[in-house]
């Protein structure tokens, strides 16, 4: 009996002990298992004389459920234990950010149009549209650019076999909106166009955004104001600004515009960095608006220009190579 207490309090005090739900089993099959040592007392209790077999035999029982109900508890708390361990160490702070992918952005140029056709939004211009591959009468003819007129030379066209043309500027989207809409009206209208000509300043495509607004009182004033205004929100800054007189064959008078540029080493530079004007009667007359009655102003202005001023950059053709280390700087 003394022999039964000694082992079944050592083995209460091994369980205890246990750390580790494989040193548990390891002790349950070398205390309950088919050679356990409490198994090895039941067979002995054949050999036990016949008044002692009963006691000993409950008291066998006692300590195997004692040992039973010891490991289950303690597998119990190994396991809540284990459990608790592992969501220590995995704990997430859901407050962090997630991780992040590699991530594309804007274009400089895409955002640069998305620049100016937001600030003209604010000013009530109305996005439209026109395609790039034009017909004469919407990309000259209407624009009051006569057949064989010389200004005609001014763009480098690329022609189509049947007539038809790649846009050389935005001002055809002056005249399709002129056609479907009547005054007074203000739109913008942003988009590539194409000429033959390559080099560090020019690209045979590049893109523009057309300004224009007919009303019955619009005046150059009215233009001037409107530009500078849209410039100093642009660059954020005020400049110095010159409307130097220009030939363009839809307006009259026309101008180009100039900004006075500080440059690195602190001197001044005249950029030019868009054209305008008071749209030509004879533009209003071709879509059906009555000069008589109607004034309007148009401008149109080269969206890389403004992006290499914005973000410094002095090559154009950087925006077209598509180098990710340059784009990425955007991002
Ligand atoms: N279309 C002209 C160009 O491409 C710019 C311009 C637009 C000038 C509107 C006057 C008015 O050079």
């Amino acid at each position: 009996m003394s022999e039964i207490d000694s082992l079944s309090n050592q083995a209460l005090a091994d369980i205890d002990a246990a750390t580790t739900p494989e040193a548990l089993e390891t002790l349950r099959v070398a205390l309950l298992g088919k050679s356990g040592s409490i198994t090895a007392q039941l067979k002995a209790l054949g050999a036990l004389p016949g008044d002692q077999r009963k006691a000993a035999g409950e008291a066998i029982n006692r300590a195997r459920d004692a040992i039973g109900s010891a490991l289950s508890t303690r597998k119990v708390a190994l396991e809540d234990a284990a459990l608790d361990a592992k969501l220590a160490s995995q704990t997430i702070d859901v407050t962090l950010p997630g991780r992040d992918g590699a991530r594309g952005g804007v274009h400089p140029i895409s955002r640069t149009l998305e620049r100016i056709a937001d600030i003209f939004g604010r000013l009530g211009y109305e996005l439209a549209d026109g395609p790039e591959i034009e017909d004469d009468w919407h990309n000259f003819e209407a624009l009051n650019f006569p057949p064989h007129h010389p200004a005609r030379a001014m763009h480098d066209t690329f022609y189509f076999g049947d007539g038809r043309l790649l846009r050389t500027h935005t001002s055809g989207v002056q005249v399709r909106y002129m056609g479907e809409h009547a005054p007074p009206l203000r739109m913008i209208a942003a988009g590539k166009v194409y000429r033959s000509d390559s080099d560090q300043t020019h690209s045979p495509m590049f893109h523009q955004v057309e300004g224009l607004l007919v009303d019955e009182h619009a005046t150059f004033a009215d233009l001037k104001g409107t530009l500078s205004e849209f410039v100093r929100a642009f660059f954020e800054r005020d400049f110095e600004m010159r409307f130097r007189p220009s030939y363009f064959p839809f307006v009259e008078p026309g101008a180009e515009v100039d900004i006075a540029w500080q440059q690195a080493d602190g001197s001044t530079r005249w950029l030019e960095v868009l054209g305008c004007g008071m749209v030509h009667p004879n533009v209003l007359k071709a879509v059906g608006i009555d000069p008589e009655r109607y004034t309007g102003f148009a401008f149109g202005l080269g969206v890389e220009r403004f992006a290499m001023l914005r973000y410094g950059v002095d090559d154009l053709r950087a925006f077209f190579d598509n180098d990710v280390r340059f784009l990425r700087q955007f991002a």
